[in-house]
């Protein structure tokens, strides 16, 4: 019997020990992880230079308080906000509560304008975290179901629709538009190479604030610093988890320009946000995240989708750099197909929007490793697509 409250189905297998792109089982089992803990390892498991700040951290110093300046703090800030183009920065410890942090910025934005009833606008198959404002913004109805969600806060629309936004423009009450750049929970769904920017301009127009939900894309996982850097824009609040401790928990919630000054003293905190422990973690997360770790990633990425676009054409490919996702046509039975990787292939995947195969690998795997997970997903897709 577990003691374990059941929120998670959870596969029949167990991992002890990590190495780069590698998990392995108490019997020594090595299974080529494509997962990365859902886009957190980004710079694959147990890297040894985040390894060894760890060590050194954890006998220098591990918690103060937010009471007292904390040095290393200062330092991830700094480096975050450099790499994401961003003013400042809110260390947080998951992507809920950078994105709890976004909203109750957006609701004082709302609070300064004089608005008394404040919505954001949020899209269809979006996924924004589970604590109550967080799933209410997520579309998913089995995460919102029987939680008395706060449905009145937010006016849903699909994603990649322009116009359903400016079409909002009338509505008084609207303060921000809440957006991932690629939805990776949902479905793993791309949207128009101009969509953020479009985004953003109504945005302007309207005195709305633009928060990008960068939980999953960020930390270089779409092979920019910040999936939001392949367009010209810049939003005024940014939130980012996920890839930005490699395994730690920590969360961030950027903002720039109109959202700058809005929290003061005492308007928002976390006990455990930006400890010197985290903080320091962050600083050897972006050490490591060169620039020739972003070129790997979309190298490597693109050799597998390559390799799948010439053995399957019928595949719908999605996403960007190691964000990707291989829709796989609709006859195909996908039931089984995340236990016939891990247990014939050994080869760790998940799916998303019922038949899409989600990939989400370390930004850092060797050619060689690419090479081995290639062939392990084209023998797979072969067993699988008859
Ligand atoms: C885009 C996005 N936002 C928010 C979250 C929630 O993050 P966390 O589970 O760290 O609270 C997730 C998690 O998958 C996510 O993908």
């Amino acid at each position: 019997m577990s003691y374990l409250i059941p929120t998670y189905a959870r596969q029949p297998i167990c991992f002890v020990r990590g190495q780069g792109s590698y998990l392995y089982t108490a019997d020594g089992t090595a299974y080529l992880d494509a997962l990365t803990g859902i886009a957190v390892c980004g710079l694959g498991h147990c890297h040894p230079a985040i390894s060894a700040a760890i060590k050194e951290q954890a006998d220098t110093l591990i918690h103060t308080s937010n009471l007292y300046q904390i040095d290393w703090q200062e330092k991830a800030g700094k480096i975050l906000c450099q790499k994401a183009g961003m003013d400042k920065v809110f260390f947080a410890n998951s992507g809920a509560e950078a994105n709890e942090c976004a909203l109750k910025l957006a609701r004082l934005y709302a609070h300064q304008q004089g608005k008394s009833r404040p919505k954001v606008i949020v899209m269809e198959n979006a996924f924004h975290g589970r604590t109550l404002l967080t799933v209410t913004a997520t579309a998913n109805t089995k995460a919102r179901a029987g939680f008395f969600t706060l449905d009145d806060d937010f006016i849903r629309v699909p994603f990649n629709d322009v116009q359903a936004v400016a079409s909002l423009a009338d509505d008084k009450d609207i303060c921000a538009v809440l957006v991932e750049p690629i939805q990776g929970e949902g479905g793993l769904h791309t949207p128009a190479d101009d969509y953020l920017e479009k985004l953003y301009h109504i945005c302007q127009e309207n005195d709305w604030l633009l928060m990008l939900d960068e939980v999953q894309t960020g930390n270089g996982r779409t092979g920019k610093y910040f999936a939001y850097q392949y367009s010209t824009i810049k939003p005024d609040v940014l939130t980012t988890a996920k890839g930005l401790g490699n395994g730690f928990p920590v969360g961030a919630c950027l903002v720039a320009g109109r959202a700058k000054d809005l929290f003061g003293a005492g308007s928002h905190g976390s006990t455990y946000g930006g400890t010197p422990f985290g903080s320091r973690i962050v600083c050897a997360v972006y050490d490591n995240l060169t620039n020739d770790v972003l070129t790997n990633a979309v190298h490597e990425s693109e050799f597998i989708r390559q390799s799948v676009r010439e053995t399957f054409p019928q595949i719908d490919i999605r996403g960007r750099g190691m964000m990707m996702g291989f829709g796989l046509p609709d006859d195909v039975d996908c039931t089984h197909i995340v236990d016939i990787a891990r247990d014939e292939f050994h080869l760790l995947i998940n799916l998303t929007g019922g038949n899409v195969v989600r990939l989400l690998p370390a930004l850092n795997i060797s050619h060689q490793d690419t090479v081995i997970l290639t062939k392990k997903l084209l023998a797979l897709f072969t067993q699988i697509i008859k």
